[in-house]
């Protein structure tokens, strides 16, 4: 379905057809003074060259013939010579109503779908989920449901961590806490226990401890160093040992993933590459890329047009072992033999950045990725707590996921019980939904590749640009609606009218854009649009809210339009958080 400015501009251009001029100046754009008209065009300032005529003479000439159609009111040609002007509300009701029955709202989803891998979460096993993990799953879960909402086909994979320094930092511990473990007899020919020699919460321990030892410990950190080789050369009792951190790590982070309103396709990770890194290897030194330096291998990846050095990228290090930048090309070998996809989307910090740069460069130089496929990265900034640092929790230590989520639950359970009063089971309930809106929200509302305050109290705020603030309107229009069709019986199926005064005409506005703001979030990736869209519906809602009395309208065509606007505006409402990974409870 056409966009309202693209209906616009072709009338606006037939318009100036009609009073002898090229359509081609027609081009209608929004108000930049929304005081003065809803929208402007301004193509009489260029066309007066083509015409050797004041441009104010030729706005006048097309305002002459705007009033043949239907479509324009308060039309006016100011000086120099734009043309102002509203839409009609008859004609905006049509365009709603049409817009309201067909599929997605008219939404133009893309011609040619693409298969696209996106790559976010990207968890490292066995440590703890902290808080920079948190912008990777909302913003990658936002962008995937985005572009499935635009009709591609899309495959959101985790990326574990599971194949790092980590995992042996935590044999070496075990090795030391545990050391009559069968894992660590080489030796031992017999079958390895199927129960795990440690619970989650040991686990727990054992990381930080490990990892604090690693720091101040030369020899410690040689054999946690060792022990992350033989995992990686598939070493029987390391690679035993090395499943039951997975198995029981795996079930907690599903828990927190899942308490976040986010889900993979693809559990794989950095270890599922591995079987592809020695044919990876050997391509790229038959292929003549790869090359010895100072005992590493190297691929060579800057380019003339190049202003800073982009040094060469690193495949194996001087022992063999292979780097992040080797699991992340062999991983697309694996992506490209098992899901050949058109597109890829890497949702990282951006201080990967270089990263990202090495990677794809080697693997379109290498051949790793055909010529036709995109390698996209979005980088996001950092989070920061109130005094612009990046977050920590109140002792100046690293943020768990876990802890944070609870808090702002238990801040939400709070604010909610102030509010009214609320059985404890329903009010927890309530509390963890629009405490997800909040955290997720927050995020999204800022552009992902700026840093950004993390602000509990703004957050969770029923007011201003929140979450919070967005589903208490949803949940507003929820109860009207719920009331209106308990005296009615049912919402019958009305369609949208004129609106009557210019609060609904605002709020019609305001919803015809839906098209064209998620095809703008989802060609640039950008789900901060969809957030801004949300909260000016949100608030032409309230503002039509306070001004009109729905339930007690006696004029009741009057009171069916209404109540077929506030249908669309909820519905619309709710499609927007669901691509933004978020849903609105019944009440609040
Ligand atoms: N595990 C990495 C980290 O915690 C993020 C992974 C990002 N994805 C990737 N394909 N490299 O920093």
């Amino acid at each position: 379905m056409k966009t309202m400015i693209e209906e616009l501009t072709i009338r606006m251009s037939e318009a100036f057809d009609k009073a002898g001029y090229d359509g081609k100046y027609g081009k209608v754009t929004v108000s930049n003074r929304p005081d003065l008209c809803e929208f402007q065009c301004n193509g009489a300032m260029a066309a007066a060259k083509e015409y050797k005529k004041a441009p104010i003479m030729i706005a006048n000439d097309v305002a002459a013939k705007l009033g043949d159609e239907q479509v324009f009111t308060d039309v006016s040609a100011v000086a120099p010579g734009f043309l102002n002007f509203r839409v009609s509300k008859g004609f905006l009701a049509g365009y709603l109503d049409k817009m309201a029955g067909e599929e997605k709202y008219g939404l133009d989803t893309i011609g040619t779908p693409q298969k696209i891998v996106i790559d976010y979460g990207g968890p490292n096993v066995a440590k703890p989920l902290h808080v920079g993990h948190l912008r990777s799953a909302i913003i990658g879960e936002a962008v995937k449901r985005i572009c499935r909402y635009m009709g591609n086909e899309v495959i959101g994979d985790i990326h574990l961590g599971d194949w790092g320094l980590q995992m042996g930092l935590i044999m070496t511990e075990l090795r030391r806490r545990k050391p009559d473990l069968p894992y660590f007899d080489p030796g031992f020919k017999g079958e390895y226990p199927e129960e795990p020699p440690f619970t989650m919460s040991e686990l727990e321990d054992i990381y930080p401890a490990a990892s604090a030892r690693s720091k101040e410990d030369e020899e410690y950190k040689n054999e946690a160093m060792n022990d992350t080789f033989l995992i990686q050369q598939g070493e029987r009792g390391h690679v035993a040992l090395w499943q039951h951190i997975m198995n029981v790590s795996l079930p907690d982070l599903k828990k927190n993933y899942e308490r976040l309103n986010v889900s993979f396709d693809l559990w794989k990770g950095e270890s599922d590459a591995r079987p592809y890194i020695n044919g990876m290897v050997e391509d790229m030194k038959k292929g003549g890329y790869a090359y010895e330096s100072e005992g590493a291998l190297v691929v060579d990846i800057s380019k003339e047009t190049d202003t800073k050095e982009v040094p060469p990228c690193m495949i194996l290090k001087s022992d063999g072992a292979s780097l992040y930048t080797t699991t992340d090309l062999a991983t697309l070998v694996d992506r490209r033999t098992s899901i050949n996809p058109d597109k890829l989307i890497y949702i990282a910090d951006k201080r990967q950045e270089m990263h990202f740069m090495q990677v794809f460069r080697c693997a379109e130089k290498t051949g790793v990725v055909d010529k036709d496929t995109e390698l996209d990265f979005l980088g996001f900034g950092t989070m920061n707590g109130k005094d612009g640092k990046p977050f920590k929790t109140r002792e100046g230590g690293v943020m768990r996921l876990e802890a944070l989520l609870d808090e702002i639950d238990e801040e939400m359970y709070k604010k909610i019980c102030d509010n009214h009063e609320v059985e404890e089971a329903e009010g927890r309930e309530t509390a963890k939904t629009v405490a997800l809106a909040a955290v997720k929200y927050g995020d999204l509302s800022n552009q992902a590749t700026k840093d950004y305050i993390f602000d509990i109290d703004k957050f969770t705020s029923f007011e201003g640009n929140t979450g919070p603030y967005i589903l208490y309107t949803i949940v507003r229009i929820k109860s009207i609606l719920g009331k209106y069709s308990e005296a009615k019986g049912s919402i019958e199926a009305a369609g949208i009218r004129e609106a009557v005064n210019e609060t609904d005409k605002a709020l019609m506005l305001e919803l015809t854009r839906f098209g064209q703001v998620v095809s703008g979030a989802y060609e640039e990736l950008a789900p901060h649009k969809i957030c801004s869209f949300v909260y000016d519906v949100a608030n032409a809602f309230n503002r039509f809210y306070h001004e009109n009395r729905i339930l007690t309208e006696e004029d009741k065509e009057r009171q069916a339009g209404w109540i077929a606007l506030l249908k669309i505006t909820k519905e619309v409402l709710e499609t927007c958080i669901d691509m933004l990974g978020f849903y609105a409870p019944d009440r609040m």
